[in-house]
């Protein structure tokens, strides 16, 4: 076999690495350079296609600053994050699945107190927002702490909004006795993920659109229980149907919480929240935006 040949070349990055020290290095960068070539073999890249995605990574690279992170959104819209957050959430049954935390959160949100608005400016549709958080047996979590937060009734986060007040639309919300939560949030709608870049650029030429459908972030964390990141979507959405970011994430819950009075069981939303101790594994895990 030729020195260059295709399974050659494969071969050569491969026995370069071989004595990297650090085992799981060297598992990943292994299995990465095999895929990426099995890939160009495959698809037969031409040298323009390679060019062009050169392009397009530095030009996503230039995009990325302290405000901006191209890259995670990449990783969003090709399913990475999803797929990442699945592998290392597999959870026991009944429990609410981890979905995508998105770009958006903001550390250092007030705790307020239940029932307490997060809307700062007054606008939007006022939502109230209620519900328990369950082990996955069914027992009530007392002081299970809920971080929240969305976007103002334009579909901007606050800090893509300098009209908006400093951390609108963010709150933390302690569970009573009874594992009970309520806040006042703002019905969410629908909005565009930052478009104006190489990801959006690519999204266009895919034919795909920028929309996600309206929703309010949750991350819920509880004293020996597994985290959870989780959304509530707006029962009927229409735009759930056209989903860019991740197709394949379930209907969590609905924003049909109208009444004020404590849901019973078989109201929503009840926000089921992992009763898988939490193990060395996953509170030593590195997750985007978890508080572990
Ligand atoms: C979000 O829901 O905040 C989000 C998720 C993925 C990409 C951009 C935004
Ligand atoms: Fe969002």
């Amino acid at each position: 076999m030729s020195n260059n040949s295709e399974e050659q070349i494969t071969q050569n990055v491969l026995d370069s690495m071989a004595h990297t020290p650090d085992a799981r290095l060297k598992q990943v960068m292994s299995s990465l350079v095999s895929h990426i070539h099995t890939f160009l073999r495959e698809v037969e890249l031409t040298q323009e296609e390679w060019a062009l995605g050169i392009q397009f990574l530095t030009r996503t690279g230039h995009m990325c600053d302290e405000k901006r992170q191209e890259f995670i959104l990449l990783s969003d819209i090709t399913g990475v994050t999803m797929l990442v957050d699945a592998i290392n959430h597999r959870l026991p049954g009944g429990a609410t699945e981890s979905t995508i935390f998105g770009p958006f959160y903001r550390e250092g949100a007030a705790e307020l107190p239940m029932g307490a608005t997060i809307s700062k400016d007054g606008r939007g549709e006022p939502v109230v927002v209620m519900g328990s958080v369950l082990s996955t047996d069914g027992t009530p979590i007392p002081g299970a702490l809920l971080d929240v937060w969305e976007t103002d009734e334009n579909g901007l986060y606050e800090q893509q909004d300098p009209e908006q007040p400093e951390m609108n639309l963010r709150g933390k919300f302690r569970t009573d006795s009874l594992g009970r939560y309520c806040f006042v949030g703002i019905k969410p709608v629908s909005y565009a993920i930052p478009d104006d870049g190489p990801v959006g650029q690519l999204l266009r030429t895919l034919g795909r659109h920028p929309f996600r459908p309206a929703h309010i972030h949750l991350l819920i964390s509880a004293d020996g229980f597994a985290p959870v990141t989780t959304h509530l979507f707006v029962k009927g959405d229409h735009s759930m149907v056209r989903y860019t970011c991740c197709p394949f994430l379930p209907v969590l819950a609905t924003s049909d919480i109208r009444s004020r009075k404590w849901p019973t069981e078989n109201d929503y939303p009840s926000v089921l929240a992992s009763c898988k101790d939490v193990t060395p594994t996953l509170s030593g895990a590195d997750r985007r935006g978890a508080m572990l």
